[in-house]
């Protein structure tokens, strides 16, 4: 079985959580590849509706192994918390393995995250304020602690002094006094003895995995919009949500990945600053927002913000199409959009000077670009019961043959709803 990677087509908050747990139940292994405790990952399945932060939504099947990849940033105490609430709900986490090359994300990066994000003032980028930039930022400037590091003291204690030096220079910057030395130390000691058991070398699990042909998946965390290079920078996140990096977030050679799922919402959604060319305020806006089960509403899972929400927007999704090789599309949310009387999909983005472009361009364009629609026909549904491609009333099967159409990969999956039940799978 070959390798799958779950990417996000649009801004994240795609459902690539609901679909990882369908998919998980016969993988081998799961493994979340970048990102950290930013992410909000909606899993609703027969234990409970679960916010998934850090633990991959593989979690839920006794017989899937997750692990929590080197591409990521750990927040331990997040990640402790997060386990703690699925074993009362349950959920065995003893197959919860963490990369020893994942790096920590530490208090004084939230810290950072939030006095950055203030220092911004009226252009703030809108960041979870978890840490996140911060801590990919002490990575590539390679004062990061990693989580291996835990599991060597003098190593760990060499390390936490150079990042200290670096951290103190940091925080006075921005008006603030770094935590004492021994105070990070301390904190470390406590990790090492909670999660000690967990942390791993992954690739031998892998490598074996998939030498035995078992099947893997891969899961991504945003969309293509806030990748760090191809998405609408500033307003990113800090590491690249692409199916290029989920390889080395996993620590895979990248022809191991067969299927690259792009997973798209029906409509657009963005939490968090910068431009969404197809924003709609209003009526409609709260409708899309509060469309379908409420577990599904359209709020922030991590920070619970009302989500900014859209028409669809074809011109992103072959953007990501284009950057991840989508072998097939995953539709989500489709039942949101029963009884609207006509969809208005986005084709090109319109620029001030009157040149439509059917790619996304960079930044300051994009800040200045309308929409160019193309309307087709709404459906009345409901679609929340349709279970095989046929149940789905026609207007519903042409819009979502466009989305193919646009992205150039079939659409695989269809989700109705937030139950493991409401996912219908295409035949090819
Ligand atoms: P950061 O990843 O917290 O630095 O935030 C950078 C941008 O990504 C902001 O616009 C956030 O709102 C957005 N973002 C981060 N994590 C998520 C997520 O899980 N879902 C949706 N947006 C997110």
């Amino acid at each position: 079985m070959p390798v799958i990677a779950v990417v996000g087509a649009l801004w994240g908050d795609e459902g690539k959580g609901h679909l990882v747990d369908y998919l998980s139940r016969d993988a081998e292994i799961v493994v979340r590849v970048q990102g950290g405790d930013n992410a909000g990952h909606t899993v609703v399945n027969e234990h409970g509706t679960f916010r998934m932060h850090l633990v991959p939504s593989g979690i839920f099947n006794p017989r899937t192994t997750c692990l929590i990849g080197a591409g990521t940033v750990v927040n331990p105490d997040t990640l402790l918390q997060e386990l703690g609430e699925l074993e009362a709900a349950g959920v065995d986490t003893g197959r919860l393995l963490i990369s020893d090359r994942a790096h920590l994300v530490f208090p004084h990066h939230r810290r950072r995250d939030e006095l950055e994000e203030r220092g911004r003032g009226d252009r703030p980028l809108g960041t979870t304020r978890r840490g996140i930039g911060p801590a990919y930022s002490d990575k590539a400037a390679r004062i990061g602690v990693r989580m291996g590091d835990l599991l060597h003291r003098d190593w760990l204690h060499r390390r936490l002094q150079q990042a200290h030096a670096a951290l103190a220079a940091r925080l006075r910057a921005l008006g603030e006094e770094p935590p004492p030395l021994e105070e990070l130390i301390e904190r470390c000691e406590t990790w090492r003895e909670r999660l000690k058991d967990r942390i791993v070398d992954t690739i031998p699990l892998l490598q074996a995995a998939i030498r035995r042909d078992a099947r893997v998946v891969l899961e991504g965390q945003l969309g293509a919009m806030r990748d760090l290079d191809w998405g609408i920078y500033p307003y990113v996140t800090s590491s690249n949500t692409l199916v290029g990096y989920a390889a080395v977030g996993a620590g895979i050679p990248p022809q191991a990945i067969r299927e690259v799922i792009g997973v798209v919402k029906a409509f657009a959604t963005a939490v968090g600053e910068g431009p969404l060319v197809t924003e709609v305020h209003g009526e409609l806006a709260e409708r899309l927002r509060r469309g379908g089960p409420p577990e599904g509403w359209e709020f922030g899972a991590t920070t619970g913000r009302p989500r900014r929400c859209g028409w669809p927007d074809g011109v992103a999704l072959r953007h990501a199409a284009w950057l991840n090789g989508f072998t097939a599309l995953a539709v989500t949310k489709l039942d949101v959009l029963d009884g609207l009387e006509e969809i208005r999909l986005c084709v090109g983005y319109r620029l001030p000077s009157g040149e439509v472009l059917t790619h996304v361009p960079d930044t300051p364009y994009l800040e200045q670009a309308t929409p160019v629609y193309e309307r087709l026909p709404g459906w009345a549904g409901p679609t929340a019961d349709a279970r095989r491609w046929e149940d789905l009333p026609e207007a519903a099967r042409r819009y979502l043959q466009r989305l193919a159409q646009l992205a150039e990969a079939p659409v695989r999956y269809v989700s109705v709803g937030p139950g493991r039940d409401q996912i219908i799978e295409v035949g090819p």
